[in-house]
């Protein structure tokens, strides 16, 4: 079964060709890093426009790379929420062009189920798990019963973990995205020069909160401007960002097992590329007994093979009516 998949939920214009749910024959990724980074952070108007003018270009070469016709493909599967609106209805509605004209079925995914999914493009891993999705617009915990059984643990409560990553690489004036550049400082810097605060909520809670983090960062800075208090690095600022970051994550993670039970874990989505997420999952998870699971880096950030990948798994028994293609609409908001 040949799975076209499509992806335009934030900053990424994304499409992949992929057989049989694993295999994967081309994945193109056209990233906007050159448009939003004198900004900061993505501008949603200006990333709608870029994704309405790499779309085709992506597709064409998604196709090209696989050596599949449009013909021949046998699903679509596009991003449908959530995400920013402006930049969905660019994928959403290719899409549906695309399976009207040709008379294909048209499936819709939620973008966090081609997060959670996207281990499979790389190994089965046996259900139940427990999933940590991190990336720019999520942080959450689910317990992975099957392909569309997800029950929700725990999500954060305000900013999302990339979210804390690319506000304080602004405030340090690293540019954008704030993930890689704030893990490259960290590995400089010491993650114990500076204690910031570790927001663990109720006894026994799996919510999240990172926004007390950022504005003790944010605090830091300033003293540091007014030459108020100790003379951090921005390697050490990273570092010690980081490790705060880590901490919560890890123990969330490992709390979560506990309480479901469970001994195998996904990390996934944007802040899973980082290297020193996934040691230190490892180190703390096998302290534990759980056995880890991690995509590669480049499927953990936005990718359209993870989505392709979870349209198959939507497909696969029991393919869509094509007459449906018309009703597919995006959702800014969309819950899994
Ligand atoms: O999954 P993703 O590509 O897009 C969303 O669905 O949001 O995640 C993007 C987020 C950004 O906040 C980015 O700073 C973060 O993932 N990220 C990282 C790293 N690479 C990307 N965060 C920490 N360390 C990284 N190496
Ligand atoms: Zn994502």
């Amino acid at each position: 079964m040949l799975v076209l998949g499509i992806e335009s939920s934030c900053d990424e214009t994304a499409a992949a060709v992929l057989e049989n749910g694993s295999e994967i024959l081309s994945s193109v990724i056209s990233d906007q890093i050159t448009i939003h980074s004198k900004y900061g952070g993505v501008v949603p108007e200006l990333a709608g426009r870029c994704h309405i003018e790499s779309i085709d270009r992506v597709i064409r070469k998604a196709l090209d790379e696989s050596k599949v016709t449009l013909k021949q493909i046998d699903l679509i599967a596009v991003t449908m929420g959530p995400g920013l609106v402006a930049s969905l209805l660019v994928g959403v509605n290719t899409a549906k062009a695309l399976a009207y004209a040709l008379q294909k079925p048209l499936v819709g995914v939620n973008h966090l189920e081609g997060h959670l999914l996207a281990i499979f493009l790389q190994e089965p891993v046996e259900f139940p798990f427990v999933a940590l999705t991190v990336s720019g617009g999520h942080t959450e915990l689910y317990r992975v019963d099957g392909f569309g059984d997800y029950k929700i643990l725990g999500r954060t409560r305000d900013d999302a973990a990339g979210e804390s990553f690319d506000k304080v690489a602004k405030m340090l004036k690293l540019g954008y995205p704030g993930g890689p550049v704030i893990e490259k400082k960290a590995r400089l810097g010491n993650p114990f020069a500076h204690w910031f605060p570790r927001a663990f909520l109720e006894k026994d809670s799996l919510d999240f909160s990172f926004s007390g983090l950022k504005t003790s960062v944010r605090s830091i800075i300033a003293k540091r401007e007014q030459r108020e208090g100790p003379v951090l690095s921005d390697e050490d600022i990273s570092a010690s960002f980081q490790e705060a970051v880590l901490e919560v994550l890890t123990t969330k993670l490992v709390l979560a097992c506990k309480k479901e039970r469970l001994s195998r874990v996904v990390v996934t989505g944007g802040v899973a590329a980082n290297k020193a997420l996934r040691q230190r999952v490892v180190s703390e998870g096998g302290n534990h007994g759980l056995q880890c699971f991690f995509p590669r880096p480049i499927f953990c950030t936005d990718n359209a093979a993870m989505i392709a990948c979870a349209g198959y798994y939507k497909g696969r028994n029991n393919l869509p009516s094509v007459n449906g293609v018309l009703n597919l609409d995006a959702s800014a908001t969309l819950k899994l």
